[in-house]
């Protein structure tokens, strides 16, 4: 059934009938992928300029990870962690070895992961830094994207996210973004704060990019107060933003480290949890888990995306390939009225367009991209977010600026 031929409208029909209607998506149905590229069920062609929120850094179906998949999947898929499995042990050591971590939690999406992350920081909390019972406090900032379970839109500020979702989970303290006296004010404001829980960059918000130094700095201050730094890496890591996570920009190190997304190159959900034993350890038997959490398929299709992304030099690809980006947009935004700024790191950009936050410039720019043969999707407001697989080559970026150049200027 799934191999029969549909036209695009027949799929739109489809998913109005019968699915939820939790997403709004662009007008274009997809049926293949290969490197930067995706084709609709018509057989027209586009970049993909989005990369399903960053999961795609590796490009579509490459070859090196499908194989993987393929093999492991014809062997074992899943064994439940009730049972020892031969590929899991071989990835947690590969993985940890990877980011410099002496352990790993393996989970599925980045959502679990972060939920994992809170449970773990707190958990510490009690129990090694001696917060009494329920009163561990965790800062956040204001804009965060962490992902949609209950807990995590309770401390989200997005009003569409939390209307009638309540109640919500206590034990979370807002704070301005990229604002290190907020950051040391909520820190001095109890001593039941158990973590700082941070995007090094705020991309769901719109590709904020914090002032320099401000993670930095913000390590330096939770370490002053004895508090975790928790980076959530799930959209900045794996090369997105130019190096393999974004804290390298800084030399910061997490005590908590949450990846998702392209830790499995889009082709598996394939989430993890990172941190040194005296943390992770606070973790016994029975207190967390999931079913499918490091699964041989998982594991087997997460080693080949993060060899890809050594292999290919893929980080420093997206340091060179955004740099021309913005270097690119910023001089067509000189000279066009309706891009105010270009922003980013690495291959995880945006453009602000220059009109009120609740017009739909820029879902009528993205319906035109689409049209010239580039997908990207607005964020927040009047933000276009723009990050395309990080194996991307150059002509194939200055082509992408050219169709970006030749929209806008349609408008
Ligand atoms: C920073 C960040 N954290 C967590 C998530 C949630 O990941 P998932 O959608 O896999 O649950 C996202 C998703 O966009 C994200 O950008």
């Amino acid at each position: 059934m799934v191999s029969e031929t549909i036209s695009s409208q027949q799929a739109i029909d489809l998913e109005d009938k019968y699915g939820a209607h939790n997403y709004h998506p662009l007008p274009v149905v997809l049926n293949k992928g290969e490197g930067v590229y995706v084709w609709d069920v018509e057989g027209k062609q586009y970049y993909d300029f989005l990369s399903a929120y960053s999961a795609v850094n590796q490009g579509h179906c490459h070859p090196s990870i499908i194989n993987a998949l393929k093999e492991q999947a014809s062997v074992l898929t899943l064994t439940s962690r009730a049972f020892y499995n031969d590929v899991l042990g071989k990835y947690e050591k590969f993985v940890t070895e990877y980011f410099g971590f002496d352990k790993v939690l393996p989970m599925n999406t980045g959502a679990e992961a972060v939920e994992t992350a809170i449970k773990l920081c707190r958990k510490y909390a009690y129990e090694k830094k001696g917060i009494a019972e329920n009163k561990a406090e965790i800062i956040v900032c204001k804009n965060n994207f962490h992902g949609r379970t209950t807990t995590i839109i309770s401390f989200s500020n997005d009003e569409d996210a939390r209307k009638n979702f309540g109640p919500f989970t206590a034990g979370f303290i807002k704070i301005d973004y990229d604002n290190l006296q907020a950051l040391e004010d909520a820190l001095q404001s109890s001593n039941n704060i158990a973590g700082f829980l941070v995007e090094p960059i705020q991309g769901e918000a719109g590709v904020y990019v914090p002032s320099e130094g401000y993670l930095a700095s913000a390590k330096a201050l939770c370490e002053k107060y004895g508090v975790l730094f928790i980076a959530d890496e799930v959209q900045t890591g794996v090369a997105r933003t130019g190096k393999l996570l974004a804290v390298d920009h800084e030399n910061v190190k997490p005590d908590i480290l949450i990846l998702g997304k392209a830790l499995s190159g889009g082709v598996y959900p394939v989430s993890a949890v990172f941190a040194n034993n005296e943390i992770m350890n606070v973790i016994k038997p029975g207190q967390h888990g999931s079913t499918f959490g490091g699964n041989p398929l998982a594991c087997a299709v997460a080693i080949a995306a993060l060899n890809v992304v050594k292999d290919e030099a893929l980080a420093e690809n997206s340091e060179k390939l955004g740099e021309l980006f913005r270097s690119e947009i910023q001089k067509f935004a000189d000279s066009n009225d309706l891009v105010k700024l270009v922003r980013g790191k690495g291959l995880l950009n945006a453009i602000v367009i220059n009109d009120s936050e609740d017009s739909s410039t820029a879902w009528d720019i993205c319906i035109k991209l689409r049209d010239n043969g580039l997908l990207a999707k607005p964020t927040h407001g009047n933000i276009i977010r723009f990050a395309p697989p990080l194996v991307m080559n150059e002509a194939q970026l200055l082509d992408c600026v050219s169709i970006i150049k030749k929209t806008i200027s349609e408008f």
